[in-house]
């Protein structure tokens, strides 16, 4: 595990956008796999200038979400779709046939699932995860105590991300309780991760996703096993690991 702690939450995000940029100069035709949430915000606004400043090219790009809310319309604005619409995919050259999102409206969900896992496979399995984490130590919406074998699947949400995610929503009953999720599985075959983390929230989270012994209780502590992750924590998100030693770890910071 790399880890870099960064100054701020822009900071971060500079550093992740560039991170995602190396990947596609190098390959331009990269697989990625892409996460929601508002820790990742910033990074997509970074990547747009850099697709427009410097004409970061994306149309061999293909992608894959992490997620869906089961029961959202895409054009629903807490829905994943429309998030990585809004935010991300209609400001940049990427191919609308080379996006994937989990279909939250699929009347057959198993199916659903096993065919994303499929497409996965034929564009030849993931390039470069980017992950946020939630404060119960999840990673896409594989909540505590999963089974780090699953593939794509239906989760159930747990209450403590229904309460976090509440924000969102006009109130907690709109939230919807089961989403469409890549499994741990899923999320380990890719060949680079990199985890985003920002605020004192997740502190503790990401303290025990590295520092603690790899359970399902902290679903991110999986990816201790995993032979390229990169973490760029914000300083807040890090207040728990500056203190903390371990040889495993490379604690850099991005910008000094
Ligand atoms: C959400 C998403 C995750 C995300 C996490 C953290 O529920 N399913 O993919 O990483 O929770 O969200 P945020 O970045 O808003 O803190």
């Amino acid at each position: 595990m790399r880890i870099v702690i960064a100054k701020s939450y822009e900071d971060m995000s500079a550093n992740a956008a560039r991170m995602v940029a190396g990947q596609l100069y190098l390959k331009p035709n990269s697989v990625l796999g892409l996460a929601t949430g508002s820790t990742p915000l910033n990074m997509y606004q970074e990547l747009i200038k850099i697709h427009h400043e410097v004409s970061l090219d994306f149309s061999e790009v293909v992608t894959f979400n992490l997620d869906e809310y089961l029961g959202l319309k895409p054009e629903d604005e807490n829905s994943y779709h429309f998030y990585m619409f809004q935010n991300f995919f209609k400001h940049i050259n990427i191919q609308r046939n080379n996006i994937y999102i989990p279909n939250g409206l699929a009347q057959n969900i198993p199916a659903e699932c096993q065919d994303y896992e499929r497409k996965i496979q034929e564009q030849g399995g993931i390039d470069l995860q980017v992950l946020g984490i939630g404060v119960n130590g999840h990673i896409g919406f594989n909540e505590p105590d999963i089974n780090f074998e699953a593939v794509t699947h239906k989760v159930k949400l747990d209450e403590e991300t229904i309460n976090v995610n509440a924000r969102f929503f006009a109130n907690i009953e709109e939230v919807p309780r089961y989403a469409i999720s890549m499994g741990i599985k899923t999320i380990m075959n890719a060949k680079k991760i990199l985890l985003l983390a920002n605020g004192v929230s997740k502190a503790e989270a990401l303290y025990r996703t590295i520092y603690k012994g790899i359970t399902p209780e902290t679903p991110a502590s999986i990816l201790q096993l995993h032979p390229d992750v990169t973490i760029i924590a914000e300083e807040g998100a890090a207040k728990l690991l500056r203190s903390a030693t371990h040889d495993r770890t490379n604690l850099g910071f991005a910008s000094e």
